[in-house]
C-alpha cells in the first residue's frame, strides 16, 4: 500500500541538514493527518498554511474565495509559505493547490524533505464530498472535473517531492511504518548534515 519512490537526488546543502518536512498532495489526501502523526514521532511541530492563512485574514478559506477571490487567497497563501519555511523543526503542511505558483514550487523544492501525500481518486471523492470547507471542491464537483484538477496538479506534485506516502486509509500499521521511515530518513540526514 506504500510506495517508496524517490523522485529527486539527494543533494548536499547544508551543515544543518532537514529542519523542515513539508506535506504536499490534493485536497483530502490526508495531509493533515500524516502531518500530526510525523510531527509527534519527530518532536516537532505541526504547522498547516491553511490555519495560518484564516487566522491573518480573520475569515475561513470558504469566506477568503467568495469574498475577496482566489487570486487574493494565492497571494496570501504564498506570503504565508515563505514565513512557514523559515521555521526549523516544522512538519508543513501545505494547500492541494500550493504547488500551482512556480515562485512556491521553488521555495518548496528547497525548503526541506518534500513529502507527496497520495490517495486514490475514489477516496479523495469520499473524502472530500461533503466538505464544506473547500471552495473549489463543493456537492457540486463531478468526479471528472475532480480528476481533471487532479491531473493539472499531479505533475507538479512528483516534480517538488522527494518522496511519498499512500494514504487510502484502512490498516493504520502499514502507514505508520512508513511515517516511521520518513521519520529515519531525516534523522540520517540531520547526521549526516545532508539536506534536500
Ligand atoms: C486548495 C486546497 C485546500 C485549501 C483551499 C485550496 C486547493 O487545502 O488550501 O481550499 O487549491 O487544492 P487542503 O488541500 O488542505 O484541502
Amino acid at each position: 500500500m506504500i510506495t517508496s519512490l524517490t523522485h529527486r537526488p539527494v543533494k548536499k546543502r547544508t551543515r544543518k541538514g532537514v529542519t523542515s518536512v513539508i506535506l504536499i498532495g490534493f485536497m483530502g489526501a490526508g495531509k493533515s493527518h500524516c502531518g500530526k502523526v510525523l510531527a509527534k514521532e519527530l518532536g516537532w511541530r505541526y504547522r498547516d498554511s491553511d490555519a495560518i492563512i484564516e487566522k491573518r485574514e480573520k475569515k475561513t478559506i470558504r469566506q477568503i474565495f467568495k469574498e475577496k477571490g482566489e487570486s487574493h487567497f494565492r497571494t496570501v497563501e504564498s506570503k504565508v509559505i515563505k514565513d512557514l519555511l523559515k521555521k526549523p523543526y516544522s512538519v508543513l503542511s501545505f494547500g492541494g493547490g500550493a504547488v500551482c505558483r512556480k515562485v512556491n514550487r521553488a521555495l518548496i523544492k528547497k525548503g526541506g524533505l518534500v513529502v507527496w501525500v497520495k490517495a486514490n481518486p475514489d477516496v479523495i471523492c469520499k473524502r472530500t464530498k461533503k466538505s464544506k470547507s473547500r471552495p473549489l471542491l463543493n456537492g457540486d464537483t463531478s468526479k471528472k472535473e475532480m480528476l481533471q484538477l487532479l491531473k493539472e496538479r499531479e505533475n507538479y506534485y512528483k516534480q517538488c517531492s522527494a518522496i511519498s506516502i499512500l494514504n487510502n486509509g484502512g490498516a493504520v500499521l502499514p502507514r505508520l511504518k512508513r511515517i516511521r521511515q520518513i521519520r529515519q530518513i531525516v534523522k540520517k540526514q540531520r547526521t549526516n548534515g545532508h539536506a534536500l
